[in-house]
């Protein structure tokens, strides 16, 4: 602030004089001009226009000058600030705009780059399958066990009471990958790709205490031919419950439970009598065709195509846990009684989603796969 304003002549006190604004209006000019940018120019307003600038102290002095000096001190400052406000608000439009030009050169999106370079993709509708099912069990209490693709000869046949010359062995066709100890074998067990996941059965007693509720999702072998309604790979579930008291109607109702939470609460299985030599009594497992649930039997005007008008779908085997499989885990079958059922994936998912050619399980075309979705 200047010295104190005796004279009450404006053109002495040194704040007022006429080159003393000018110069002070024309530094701020100058300021404004040089800030490059908005941040420097928000400096500059405060030394230029802020209350401790040197045109505001300025104005400050004009109070204590005498009325008819006022006027003309006045109007000299007023008109500085007004220039400078003025050069302030210009200088902040071009730095804004300059600003957004940039911003809108630096934030471009580019539309015609090509997009989505790394597509979602989808799971694989047998895995979500075999997790849908194995879920419905495991909210039930069920663990789910896992056995090895390559397995003894032991574990995929004789354990399960399947003996060296049964015909079921041959029934099944087997990819052996070492030995064989079949009929004609030299008594060495062989090695092979599991033909069911029945074997996981054996596995899962050996390893476990009763009771024992298990699932068993995996990938089983049989020497067939690619073709429509085969592949020489494919998917089974597997269940096995051993405990104190298990009777057929256990197993009947967890059928009839598991095809409810997959189909609808009004659905059902029929037992058909079967021969397995793991399982006694052995049946075929039949659901209602989740379809017509029945009406198409019989009834000429309401055909089916998912069941072919039988009203029932096959789904698998089951059956009672034969007490020799329990002798050969270590099971004592007066105390503990068991049921297994098992079904292959590939033809749920074909009666499921009219997916009518098998090959196309198989031959990892992602527009087969898409449709299904990312379901988890
Ligand atoms: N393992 C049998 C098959 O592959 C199915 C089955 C499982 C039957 C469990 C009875 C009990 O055909």
């Amino acid at each position: 602030m200047s010295a104190p304003n005796k004279s009450y002549d404006p053109v002495e006190v040194e704040a007022l004089k006429p080159e003393e604004i000018e110069r002070m209006r024309d530094e701020a000019l100058a300021a404004f001009a040089a800030a490059g940018d908005l941040d420097a120019l928000q400096e500059a307003k405060v030394a230029h226009t802020g209350g401790t600038s040197p045109l505001a102290l300025a104005n400050r002095e004009i109070g204590a000058l005498p009325p008819h000096a006022k006027a003309d001190a006045g109007k000299r400052v007023g008109q500085a600030r007004g220039a400078v406000n003025k050069a302030l608000a210009a200088r902040q439009t071009e730095l804004e705009a300059e600003r957004d030009a940039r911003v809108l050169v630096e934030e471009a999106v580019d539309v015609t780059l090509p997009y989505d370079r790394v597509p979602a993709g989808a799971r694989h509708p047998l895995t979500t399958m075999m997790e849908r099912v194995s879920d419905v069990f495991v909210s039930m209490g069920y663990e789910i066990a896992e056995g090895p693709e390559v397995e003894a000869e032991w574990f995929n046949f004789d354990a399960l009471n399947f003996t060296p010359d049964h015909p079921a062995r041959q029934m099944q066709d087997t990819f052996f990958v070492q030995g064989a100890k079949g009929a004609d074998s030299d008594g060495e067990s062989g090695v092979v790709l599991r033909t069911h996941t029945s074997p996981v059965q054996a596995r899962a007693l050996l390893d476990r205490e009763p009771p024992v509720y298990v699932v068993c999702p995996g990938r089983v072998y049989r020497t067939d031919e690619l073709d429509a309604t085969h592949t020489p790979v494919f998917h089974q579930i597997e269940l096995l419950a051993v405990d104190e008291g298990l009777t057929m109607a256990d197993l009947k109702g967890t059928l009839d439970h598991m095809v409810q939470s997959l189909f609808g609460a009004d659905m059902k299985t029929r037992l058909r009598p079967n021969y397995f030599p793991f399982t006694e009594p052995s049946a075929e497992m039949d659901m209602l065709c989740y379809v017509c649930k029945g009406e198409s039997v019989g009834n000429p005007d309401r055909s089916c195509r998912t069941c072919s008008s039988e009203g029932w779908i096959e789904l698998g085997g089951c059956g009672m846990v034969n007490p020799r499989v329990l002798i050969a885990c270590g099971v004592d079958p007066e105390k503990y009684s068991g049921f297994a059922f098992g079904f292959g994936i590939e033809r749920m998912l074909m009666f499921r989603h009219n997916v009518e050619d098998m090959r196309d399980m198989v031959e990892g075309d992602v527009r087969f796969t898409r449709p299904f979705g990312m379901e988890i």
